[in-house]
C-alpha cells in the first residue's frame, strides 16, 4: 500500500515535485524541458554526476568560508540566479519574490528581457541592483531605451544572451498547446488550467498583470497577449553577429558578460570584444540539441583563455557538489536556472531562500571534505586525475 508523506524539501527535486503538483503542466513543462529529443538536457546534469571528487582528511577546516568576489561585488558563494522569462507565471509576482530570496542570501539575481515584473519593479523591492539580461531587439532604439531603464534601476551587470538568433524547438511547448494561438491550443492550455485551481486563484488572477513589464511600453496594449507576442517574435533579430557586440559595449557603461558561449573559439572572440566575462552556456539545453553538456566544455574553453576572462557555467547545476566540481574546472562561478524555479513555483521566496541555503551548506561540506577552506583554493587536484579536460 502506498503512502504519502509530507516531506521538507531538501533538494532541486524534491521542489520540482512540488513545483509539477502546483503548476498548470504547460507551464511545468516549458520550465523542464529541452530542445527536440532533450540529449543535451540530459547531458548536462549526467556529465556532472560523472565527474569524481577526491576526499581529504586531516586538513583543519575550521575556518570555512565560501565567500568569493565577482564582478565587484561580495558574494555569499559563486552562484547567480540566471535569467529565466516569464518567472512572474511560476508564483505571484515570481521575479519580485526570487530577488528579495536572492538579496537575502547574499547572491545576485538576474531578471530576463522577457520577465513578467519589470526592472523598476525588481528594483523597487530590493536594496541591490539585478543583473540585467538583454535579447537583441531589431528595434535597436528600443534596446537602447531598455538599457536606460536597466541603469537607472542601479543594474551594473548586463548578461548578453548570444545563443538565440532563432528560438529552439520544444516539443514539449508544441505537444501542450503553448505556440498554438487557435482553439486547439486554448482548449489544451484551458483543460490543463481547470487541473490548476490553486495556481489559477494564487498566479492566473491575483498575481495579474501578466504582461512582458519591461517591453510594456512598447506595444499599444499590453494586456492583449497574443498581439504582444506577435509583436515580441518579430523582434528578436536573427542577423545579430558580433558587430552588435562593439555597438552594445558603447551602449552599456557597466560589465558586460556574453551568455550563451560554448566553443573555446568563440570565448576567444568574446576576449577581443572586451567582453567583461562569458557565460558557459547552451541555455540548459534547450537551444540546439546534441550539443556537448556545458561542464564538458569547460576545461577546453578556461584553457583557451587561460584566466583572461572570468567564466561562469550554466546547464545542469543541482547541487553545492556540482558548484564545487564547476569551480575545480576552471569557471569562476555558476548560474541555476531550473532550480530556483521549481523552488520559486513549489514555495515562493521562502522556498529559493531555503534552496539557496542547502547549496551553500552543501558546497562548505564539500569543501570540507576535499580539505579546503576557501574558494581560491578549489582547483584541478580535488577531482580525480584525466577529468580535467
Ligand atoms: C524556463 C526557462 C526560461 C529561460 N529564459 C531565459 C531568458 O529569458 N533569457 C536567457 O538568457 N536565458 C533563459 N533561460 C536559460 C537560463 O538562463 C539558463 O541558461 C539555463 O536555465 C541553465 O540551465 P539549468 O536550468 O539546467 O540550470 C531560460 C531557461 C529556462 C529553463
Amino acid at each position: 500500500m502506498s503512502r504519502t508523506y509530507r516531506i521538507i524539501p531538501a533538494d532541486c527535486a524534491d521542489y520540482r515535485r512540488l513545483a509539477e503538483r502546483r503548476l498548470p503542466r504547460f507551464l511545468f513543462d516549458y520550465i523542464d524541458g529541452g530542445a527536440n529529443a532533450e540529449h543535451t538536457l540530459t547531458a548536462n546534469c549526467a556529465d556532472f554526476a560523472r565527474l569524481r571528487l577526491r576526499q581529504r582528511v586531516l586538513c583543519d577546516v575550521s575556518q570555512l568560508d565560501t565567500r568569493c568576489q565577482l564582478f565587484g561585488r561580495t558574494l555569499s558563494m559563486p552562484l547567480t540566479l540566471a535569467p529565466l522569462g516569464m518567472a512572474g507565471l511560476y508564483a505571484r509576482r515570481g521575479e519580485v519574490q526570487a530577488a528579495r530570496a536572492a538579496e537575502a542570501v547574499g547572491v545576485p539575481f538576474s531578471l530576463s528581457t522577457v520577465g513578467i515584473c519589470a526592472v523598476e519593479e525588481v528594483h523597487a523591492a530590493c536594496a541591490q541592483p539585478c543583473w540585467f539580461q538583454l535579447y537583441m531587439l531589431r528595434d535597436r532604439g528600443a534596446v537602447t531605451a531598455l538599457l536606460q531603464r536597466a541603469l537607472a534601476a542601479g543594474c551594473d551587470t548586463l548578461l548578453f544572451t548570444v545563443d538565440l538568433p532563432v528560438a529552439g524547438i520544444r516539443r514539449r511547448d508544441i505537444r501542450n498547446g503553448m505556440l498554438d494561438a487557435g482553439w486547439r491550443g486554448r482548449l489544451a492550455k484551458a483543460t490543463q488550467l481547470a487541473l490548476s485551481p490553486h495556481w489559477l486563484v494564487d498566479v492566473g488572477i491575483a498575481g495579474k498583470p501578466h504582461h512582458f513589464g519591461n517591453l510594456a511600453d512598447r506595444v499599444a496594449d499590453p494586456s492583449d497577449l497574443t498581439a504582444f507576442k506577435a509583436w515580441l517574435d518579430a523582434q528578436f533579430d536573427p542577423s545579430v553577429s558580433w558587430a552588435d557586440i562593439h555597438w552594445l559595449r558603447q551602449q552599456w557603461p557597466g560589465k558586460l558578460i556574453l551568455k550563451g558561449i560554448l566553443e573555446p573559439a568563440d570565448a576567444l572572440r568574446a576576449l577581443q570584444c572586451g567582453a567583461d566575462g562569458i557565460v558557459l552556456s547552451n541555455h540548459g539545453g534547450r537551444q540546439l540539441d546534441s550539443v556537448a553538456s556545458t561542464i564538458s566544455q569547460l576545461p577546453g574553453v578556461a584553457s583557451a583563455l587561460d584566466g583572461r576572462l572570468p567564466i561562469l557555467l550554466d546547464g545542469g547545476v543541482r547541487s553545492g557538489v556540482d558548484l564545487l566540481k564547476a569551480l575545480a574546472l576552471g569557471a569562476q562561478g555558476v548560474l541555476i536556472g531550473r532550480p530556483w524555479a521549481w523552488a520559486l513555483a513549489g514555495a515562493g521566496q521562502a522556498g529559493v531562500q531555503n534552496l539557496l541555503e542547502a547549496l551553500r551548506n552543501e558546497l562548505a561540506v564539500a569543501m570540507a571534505l576535499c580539505g579546503v577552506s576557501r574558494i581560491e583554493q578549489i582547483n584541478a587536484e580535488l577531482l580525480e586525475p584525466c577529468q580535467a579536460g
